[in-house]
């Protein structure tokens, strides 16, 4: 793998071979000193043109704990300013000796696009409303792993709700969890999911949560991403909340055992009126968790020196520590 771009490059094998990685990067995170050589000599240049907390933070903690050099390149501190285009930026990092670029932008199809660019590995850490391969990844470790089913989500109910049509986080994570045997089940306004969708067979629809939320082993709670949205999409004051919110009421309808995830950052009192620490079945801060582990398996598949196993890596990080 040179580049992870897109969810679409990655089939149900890929996906499962990264989620076991995931396994093992976790159990390195766990250690009293959680670092490891694997990438000791490789430079990991984070680049990011659009706010973030989760990912930025989560791909520099990952890239450190595989002793990569790392660089943090600030869009609103940066020679863009003077009008330097984002070809020459990159390029101009490049020849800094950069071996990944990490890249997020408001604009669907710049990760691509800096990958022609650039002789380096780039991934894509969420463009625009196209793809965040890495959030589907570490959604569906989370996942899995809580429901102690291996890497398939055969048989598993996943219902995502809200807003499906500005989400990068929904297109990645369907794609990653039809390929590994979910059911999913779109809860939106008609205006807030995909046009093209409403002909997939792949995938159910429906406007009541009401209708689902007893139903589900796992509830995925998107963002409402009023930045990116037109004017009038949905209905204003409180109505999108009753309707599409996960309040007491919805919650006291879910299995006891159903998972709830959220990406972040969360709309409090908007998709997510209860309070999340009050729900048994929150796995929102295990998502944040996996986040790190995911990234380092993301980056040693990417980076890792060719022909040496992670175990061999592991085994002499052990021994470094
Ligand atoms: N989920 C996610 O991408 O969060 P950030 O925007 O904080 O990175």
């Amino acid at each position: 793998m040179k580049h992870l771009l897109t969810t679409a490059d990655l089939d149900a094998a890929a996906i499962s071979a990264l989620l076991d990685l995931t396994d093992t990067m976790a159990e390195i995170g766990s250690r009293p000193v959680p670092k490891v050589p694997a990438l000791r000599g490789r430079t990991v240049a984070q680049v990011f043109f659009e706010d973030s907390t989760r990912t930025r933070l989560s791909f520099d903690t990952a890239a450190k704990r595989l002793s990569a050099d790392t660089l943090t390149f600030t869009a609103s501190s940066s020679s863009l300013n003077k009008g330097e285009s984002l070809r020459d930026t990159i390029e101009t990092l490049s020849a800094m000796g950069v071996d990944a670029f990490v890249v997020r932008h408001r604009s669907s199809g710049v990760p691509l696009a800096v990958s022609n660019w650039t002789h380096a590995s780039v991934v894509n850490a969420g463009d625009g409303w196209h793809q965040h391969p890495t959030q589907a990844l570490l959604d569906a470790h989370t996942i899995t792993r809580s429901l102690g089913a291996g890497n398939s989500l055969s048989g598993v109910h996943v219902a995502i709700v809200g807003d499906v049509a500005h989400s990068r986080v929904a297109r990645s994570d369907v794609d990653v969890f039809l390929k590994l045997g979910a059911q999913v089940t779109v809860v939106a306004p008609r205006t807030l999911v995909p046009g093209s969708w409403f002909g997939r067979g792949d995938v159910r629809f429906t406007e009541s949560l009401d209708e689902v939320i007893g139903d589900v082993d796992v509830l995925y709670m998107l963002r409402l991403q009023k930045e990116r949205m037109a004017s009038g999409l949905i209905p204003g004051g409180d109505e999108y909340s009753v309707r599409f919110g996960l309040d007491d009421r919805r919650a006291a309808l879910l299995r006891g055992t159903a998972l709830v995830l959220h990406p972040g950052p969360m709309n409090r009192g908007v998709e997510m009126v209860v309070d999340p620490a009050c729900l048994p079945g929150s796995r929102i801060l295990v998502q944040v968790a996996t986040g790190v582990a995911v990234r380092m398996a993301v980056l040693f598949s990417l980076l890792g020196h060719s022909g040496e196993s992670v175990d061999a890596s592991v085994e002499a990080g052990g021994a470094d520590r």
